[in-house]
């Protein structure tokens, strides 16, 4: 029996993310990763696969690094103690978790992959969701909103990966569309106070920007 210590795995997935400024900083995936135990402990998903697929969900996310393949998390999960059919099993539920744009079917196969969905799915959403959504649309010089341009929603991948708009449209081509794609009934439950703090926000923005004296 190979011997797995996972706080091995908390360590290196800290280092790896301690410095980002995109909204994928350590304390995302420490969220998420609780959030994920929490909805596998109601769900009755397998912990012992949920725990690390939560915590290296992101570190070989197309819109961070580019290229193909798991080798950060690959790396990491080997240094942990994990062997070959558990990296395989981790990171076939890593390969269902990303959101890829309105009109793209990313429903998982298996329970502990909609568990770590629906995870990352809640911390995209509510007051969270919002300041994360600010701070990746910085990092990628996109504009806050611009009014004249109608709200867009993709049908492809290709579409949404390389959609140029603005940090307003993001509500709208994606979280606003999260609550009713969540898997589990544990995670619906979740997101209907985030969702509708999204929608309050949305509201009120609209109000102070269309102000007149
Ligand atoms: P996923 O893999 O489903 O995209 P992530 O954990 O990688 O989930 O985080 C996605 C988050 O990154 C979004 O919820 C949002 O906060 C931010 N993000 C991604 N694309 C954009 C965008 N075009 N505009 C603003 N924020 C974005
Ligand atoms: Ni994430």
């Amino acid at each position: 029996m190979n011997q797995v210590d996972i706080t091995v795995l908390y360590r290196l997935v800290k280092e790896f993310c301690e410095h980002d400024t995109t909204g994928h900083d350590w304390w995302h995936v420490h969220r998420v990763t609780q959030l994920a135990i929490h909805l596998a402990n109601h769900e009755g998903a397998d912990v012992l696969l949920v725990e690390p697929a939560a915590l290296v969900h992101d570190t070989d996310d197309w819109k961070l690094k580019g290229g193909e393949g798991y080798p950060n998390a690959t790396a990491m999960l080997k240094a942990t103690g994990y062997n070959g059919k558990q990296i395989a099993d981790i990171l076939g539920i890593v390969e269902q978790v990303s959101y890829k744009g309105a009109g793209v079917d990313t429903t998982p196969c298996n329970l502990e992959a909609m568990v770590v969905q629906d995870a990352d799915r809640l911390d995209a959403i509510g007051a969270i969701g919002i300041a994360r959504a600010f701070a990746y649309g910085g990092s990628k010089h996109r504009p806050m909103y611009l009014p004249h341009l109608e709200p867009q929603l993709h049908e492809t991948f290709e579409e949404y990966k390389t959609a140029q708009g603005h940090t307003i449209n993001h509500f709208y081509e994606k979280l606003l569309l999260l609550k009713d794609r969540m898997n589990t009934v544990t995670a619906k439950a979740l997101a209907e106070e985030r969702h509708r703090f999204m929608e309050f926000f949305l509201e009120q923005f609209y109000r102070e920007w269309s102000f007149r004296p």
